[in-house]
């Protein structure tokens, strides 16, 4: 990673929730972000949101003698080309500006021998009270860069300076911060635009390069190269937001085991990859996302909050457990029975020819108790791995287990196991089939759908 590394300090107010949309910017524009959260952020965004969306463990605590074994908080604020403090509180500006220490981000601000930059957010009267005024003053005056807010209707009903700038246009102070000309455009690579002429909500960029980062410079576009080096055309800020922020996602990945006594049981094949490619794939699109996870070697992807499970009983108590869900994607492998009675010592060889019986009782199904029940999520979508007939068998499963939708895939190759997937996305009316891809794709694709659906 060349990109900039961003120590993100996100404060306590309702603006907060920017800080992820600005999280996702710095990484779409090839920068990395450690976020670190105050007290009073907890209130407004999770760690978990924050890490799903950088990558990277969210530090909310001086007092996380782990983290200060491993990476004290003096290091923490050295590792960044930039400090930027988003939303910048009234509390936390007066806090900068007085040098006080009494929290991980205060204290990393004190510590720090990094540009700082302070996006400021809060109520009209705050912002213009005297007090706020000389606070900013003060810090300006030591080389904290603090942005002006915006202009606007506020939260709390007034009206007038006080609001969170746009995240692009806070990206744009960034790359500003970062020694990157006005409007985030090497500044002699504006090709005769002055920065004033650029139209608010357009940015310049080299013409026919990838329209992405203000830290594009000659010969780093990654897209195709302009015939005229100097060439610059106006593009749209961009704005798309998290397509699954704010939502729930609920997830069953992998197999199921059934205990026949302490030591034995009943296994299949599955080994968890789709499901968890999907629930990587939902934290990526913002989603709060519960992992329910059969016995499995896998990492947890970052900002999943996963809970294991050894039996399908376990797996069914879980998933109760963890409603209510805005989608609930059931990529288990359930086991359809389990021993009626397993043994609480382990089974012996007798010694003659008998073996020892082995009676079998269904298990509940998941799928279907959360379709038809009365917590139903709004989006229910469940897989289907088949060997034969595998759309018209998938069909039948959708309306039996009252699913909205099926995920069928053919498993009579090397699937359970492999990287790749080939499936068919069966709904009331389609069949939408996708071709041979690896699993984390048909998860984009999926989550992709899933956030349609649920915009309908
Ligand atoms: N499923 C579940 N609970 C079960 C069995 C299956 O939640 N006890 C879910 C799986 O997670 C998956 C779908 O149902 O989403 C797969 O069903 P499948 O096992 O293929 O269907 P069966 O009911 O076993 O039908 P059949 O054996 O006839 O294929």
């Amino acid at each position: 990673m060349n990109g900039p590394r961003i120590l993100l300090i996100v404060g306590g107010g309702i603006a907060a929730y920017k800080a992820c949309e600005l999280v996702r910017i710095i990484r779409r524009e090839g920068g990395s972000v450690t976020c670190v959260l105050t007290e009073g952020g907890t209130k407004f965004v999770t760690p978990m949101t924050l890490a799903a969306l950088s990558e990277n463990p969210v530090h909310t605590t001086l007092w996380d003698l782990k983290n200060e074994a491993e990476m004290g908080h003096i290091q923490l604020s050295r590792q960044a080309d930039l400090v930027v403090v988003c939303p910048a509180t009234a509390d936390l500006l007066a806090k900068m500006a007085a040098g006080m220490a009494d929290d991980l981000a205060t204290t990393l601000l004190l510590a720090t021998d990094k540009p700082v930059l302070a996006v400021p957010a809060m109520n009209v009267r705050m912002w213009l009270h005297a007090a706020t005024q000389r606070n900013v003053q003060t810090l300006r005056d030591s080389g904290v860069e603090v942005m002006e807010p915006d202009e606007g209707a506020m939260a709390c009903g007034e009206y007038g300076p006080g609001r969170l700038p746009d995240p692009s246009e806070i990206w744009h102070a960034i790359a500003r911060c970062l020694g990157h000309g006005p409007e985030g455009v090497v500044t002699d690579d504006l090709g005769g635009l002055s920065a004033a002429m650029i139209p608010r909500g357009l940015r310049a960029v080299p013409a026919a390069a990838d329209p992405a980062s203000p830290l594009v410079t000659k010969g780093e576009a990654r897209g195709a190269p302009s015939t005229d080096p100097n060439a610059l055309e106006l593009v749209p800020l961009g704005d798309d937001p998290l397509p699954l922020f704010g939502k729930h996602v609920l997830i069953t990945a992998g197999p199921t085991h059934e205990p026949i006594d302490p030591v034995r049981y009943i296994a299949n094949r599955s080994s968890g990859k789709q499901g968890f490619a999907i629930a990587a794939a939902a934290a990526q699109a913002g989603a709060r996302v519960t992992l329910i996870a059969g016995p499995v070697h896998l990492p947890t992807p970052p900002g999943v909050e996963r809970i294991d499970v050894e039996s399908a009983l376990e797996m069914a108590a879980a998933v109760d457990g963890a409603l209510p869900a805005d989608v609930a994607v059931m990529v288990a492998a359930v086991a359809d029975w389990r021993v009626a009675r397993s043994a609480d010592q382990k089974l012996k060889k007798q010694g003659d020819d008998t073996v020892p019986p082995l009676e079998l009782t269904e298990n509940p199904d998941i799928l279907a108790g959360l379709a038809h029940g009365l917590r139903r999520p709004p989006l229910v979508v469940g897989f289907a791995a088949e060997t034969q007939d595998v759309i018209r068998y998938a069909q039948a499963k959708r309306i039996r287990k009252g699913a909205d939708w099926i995920v069928a895939n053919d498993v009579s190759g090397d699937v359970m196991g492999g990287d790749a997937n080939t499936v068919h996305i069966v709904t009331a009316d389609d069949v939408i089939s996708l071709p041979e891809m690896p699993k984390g794709d048909v998860a984009r694709v999926l989550v992709e759908r899933i956030a349609d659906a649920l915009a309908e």
